[in-house]
């Protein structure tokens, strides 16, 4: 080859390679508008876990979280279903702990903040939660008399109620406080029956220590906090420079599945803020299993029937009561879930809230071909928006989404002072 002809060639290959520079430049690049949005869903700085105001509460909670005496027969702690490992959740489409449950594990990680809880909101606090897991008879599977037994029987328990609560009221005392009993319980039940003849003041003693266990576990969750993903250091970088130099942790994959994310389409329409979720209550139009979950629906009539709601006399002088006055009907939510944060989201499989999608692609693929099946109430037609996308803008998104797992959380906070390394 001439001299000539081998400059020639240099200045084509030259001219290719910055063409398809600036292409991949421009597809890695993001536009001012593009930046604000993915602030929108950055943590605001400074945003670090809270101690909690009560360090001995919060470790009292610890202990009751990995109790297994907080179960009915003995054998299930909270843990059982939340392992710190798994970012709280259990691997499993549906949990099993003491029966099968129908709807999956949660993440707990950030979960203190949600203004609902469960995947229908049945509660409206997170320490109003743990009563719908205690006697529900497919997780905890216990009633809220022996659950207050348990801990007047059990020293260690006892005492740590004692210097945070005050004494338990005087469970030993017969008849008052037969071995077990719940309002949960059926009418014509054992518990049931149990329950009914309690004096109201001793029926409301109960509940009480029921309102504080949930204080106390609630206390704890609320060092259950991270959000130091790729993504975030990743939009840190993105707030200074509007083209951040490659970064292994967060690969071109996921730089395109942002943008779409963000833009075309249109998760954020529900997946926002540093949760990745608006924590309202949506209808996907998933087809229902045997168990007719009608979703919030049901959410709706169980809080309202709670007395364990901010409108209760159980609840703090803190705790909003207001907004259960403007509540919508519970039919007009049924078959909508809230939408769940899409943080660890690449640890928390299985997905939704059946458990139904085995994978990320699986979950993400459900938004372009809806599956066939019969529905309860009315798909929303936001949804309609989300447009066809190829193969490629389906791995770029899940791509994005394994971006989104934040470093384990200190050992102090997922192991139980007993089982600690020393
Ligand atoms: C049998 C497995 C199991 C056990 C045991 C269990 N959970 Fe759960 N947890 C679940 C499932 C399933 C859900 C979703 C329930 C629903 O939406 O109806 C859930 C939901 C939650 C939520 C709401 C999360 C959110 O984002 O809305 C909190 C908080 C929670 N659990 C805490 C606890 C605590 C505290 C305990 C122990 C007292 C506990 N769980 C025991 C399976 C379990
Ligand atoms: C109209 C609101 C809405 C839009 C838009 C939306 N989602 Fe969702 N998303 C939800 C709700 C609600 C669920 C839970 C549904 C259920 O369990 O039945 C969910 C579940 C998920 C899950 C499973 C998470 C888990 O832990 O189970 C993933 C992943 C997900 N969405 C990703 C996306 C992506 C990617 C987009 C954009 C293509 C998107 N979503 C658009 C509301 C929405």
């Amino acid at each position: 080859m001439s001299r000539s002809a081998k400059g020639a060639a240099l200045i084509a290959a030259l001219a290719m390679a910055v063409s398809v520079f600036s292409q991949a430049a421009d597809e890695t690049a993001f536009t001012h508008a593009e930046r604000v949005a993915v602030r929108a869903l950055a943590v605001p700085p400074g945003h670090t876990p809270q101690e909690a105001p009560d360090p001995a509460l919060a470790d009292f909670g610890q202990r009751l979280f990995f109790d297994p005496r907080l179960s009915g027969d003995g054998r299930f702690s909270c843990a059982s279903c939340h392992q710190p490992d798994r970012a709280f959740t259990d691997g499993l489409a549906l949990p099993e702990a003491a029966g099968r449950g129908h709807r999956n594990t949660p993440t707990l990680i950030n979960v203190a903040d949600n203004p609902w809880f469960q995947w229908d909101g049945a509660a409206d606090s997170l320490w109003s939660q743990m009563l719908l897991v205690v006697e529900n008879p497919r997780e905890l599977a216990n009633d809220r008399l022996n659950l207050a037994h348990t801990l007047y029987r059990n020293e260690d328990l006892r005492a740590a109620y004692r210097r945070r609560f005050g004494p338990l009221p005087r469970m030993s005392e017969e008849p008052r406080f037969p071995a077990h009993g719940s309002p949960q319980a059926a009418p014509d039940s054992l518990e049931g029956r149990a329950w009914r003849r309690m004096a109201a003041a001793d029926q409301d003693a109960v509940n009480r220590v029921m309102a504080n266990l949930g204080v106390a576990l609630a206390a704890w969750q609320r060092r259950l906090v991270r959000y130091d993903s790729p993504f975030d250091h990743f939009a840190a970088a993105l707030a200074d420079n509007p083209d951040p130099p490659p970064d292994e942790a967060f690969p071109a994959a996921a730089r395109r599945g942002l943008k779409l994310f963000i833009g075309e389409a249109q998760c954020t329409l529900c997946h926002s803020g540093p949760d990745f979720s608006n924590q309202a209550f949506h209808n996907l139009g998933v087809p229902v299993t045997d168990h007719r979950d009608t979703g919030r629906e049901q959410g709706l009539r169980r809080l309202a029937a709670s007395p364990f709601n901010a409108a209760g006399p159980y609840a703090g002088e803190e705790s909003d009561a207001d907004r259960l006055r403007f509540l919508p009907p519970p039919e007009s939510l049924r078959g909508a879930f809230k939408t769940p944060s899409l943080r660890n989201v690449a640890r928390t499989a299985p997905y939704f809230h059946d458990g139904r999608f085995a994978t990320l692609e699986a979950a993400v693929r459900f938004y372009l071909e809806p599956p066939e099946g019969e529905t309860l109430g009315q798909r929303e037609a936001t949804l309609d928006l989300i447009p066809d996308l190829s193969d490629r803008q389906v791995a770029d998104l899940v791509a994005f989404l394994k971006t989104l797992d934040s470093a384990p959380l200190p050992e102090a906070v997922t192991t139980p002072p007993e089982r600690r390394s020393p």
